[in-house]
Order: structure tokens, then sequence, then C-alpha cells
């Protein structure tokens, strides 16, 4: 567990490779890519998790949020690519999934934790 909260880099290096395998896979739609970037939303849960656990103490309500909101952008990362592999139109969930993201990120470096 120290390893994974000691500090939040393994938790920033999962969403940021997240967010680059997201781009990959809405770019261009392969299915080892959606399956990879699955991989990494469950590394960014855990790690989440992790640090949740450790610290959600501090401010159990903010944290709670930061949780909810990091679950639901996951969420609607993969229902933007679903749709997209389906033929289906993905600009409202694709632009819901950036504000979520945006929300997210700014609530994890608003928290007391890393940077
Ligand atoms: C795409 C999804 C996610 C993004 C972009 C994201 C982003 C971030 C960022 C920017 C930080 C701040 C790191 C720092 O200050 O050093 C952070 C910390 C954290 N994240 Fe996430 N996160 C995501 C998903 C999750 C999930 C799913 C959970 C919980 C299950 C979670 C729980 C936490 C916790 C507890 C922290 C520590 C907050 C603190 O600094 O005190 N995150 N995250």
């Amino acid at each position: 567990m120290v390893l994974l909260t000691n500090t939040t880099h393994i938790h920033i290096t999962s969403w940021v490779i997240t967010i680059l395998l997201f781009l990959i896979a809405f770019g261009k739609p392969s299915k080892g890519v959606h399956m990879v970037l699955r991989l990494f939303y469950v590394l960014v849960f855990i790690t989440g998790i992790a640090l949740f656990i450790t610290y959600n103490g501090m401010n159990p309500a903010l944290y709670g949020i930061k949780m909810v909101a990091g679950i639901i952008t996951i969420g609607l990362m993969e229902v933007t690519l679903v749709r997209k592999k389906k033929g289906k139109g993905t600009g409202g969930i694709l632009i819901s999934a950036i504000v979520l993201l945006i929300i997210t990120i700014y609530l994890g470096f608003d928290l007391p934790v890393g940077f």
C-alpha cells in the first residue's frame, strides 16, 4: 500500500496514460488499444481507491466527490468509445467526459496530498 499511497505519482501516471490511450482509441478505433485502456481504467481505480482509503479522513466530503467524479469520468470515456464503435453520435457524451475530466483534475490538485 505504501507504494501506492506514499505519493500520487502512480495515480497520475495511470490517468495520464489513460487519457492518451483514450485519445488514440477515439482517433482510430482499435480493439487492442481499447483493451489496454480498460486495464488502465482499473489501475486508475485501484490507485485512486488506495489514496482515498488512506487520506479521505482529512476531508470526507471533497474526497467523496473527487472519487465519484473520477469514476464518472472513466464511465463517460468508456461510453464515448462504445458509442463511436457502434457508429452513434458522440458529441454530447464526449463533451460531458471532458467537463468531468477537468472537474476531476481540478479537485485532485485542490486536495491536500501530492502536488
Ligand atoms: C480519469 C480519472 C481520474 C483523474 C483524471 C484523476 C486525477 C487526479 C489528480 C489530478 C489528482 C491530484 C494528484 C496530486 O495532487 O498530486 C488525483 C488525486 C487523487 N485521486 Fe484521482 N483521478 C481520477 C480517478 C480517480 C478515481 C477513480 C479515484 C477513486 C476511486 C480517485 C481518487 C483520488 C484520490 C483519493 C486522490 C488524492 C487526493 C489528494 O491529493 O489528497 N481518482 N487524481
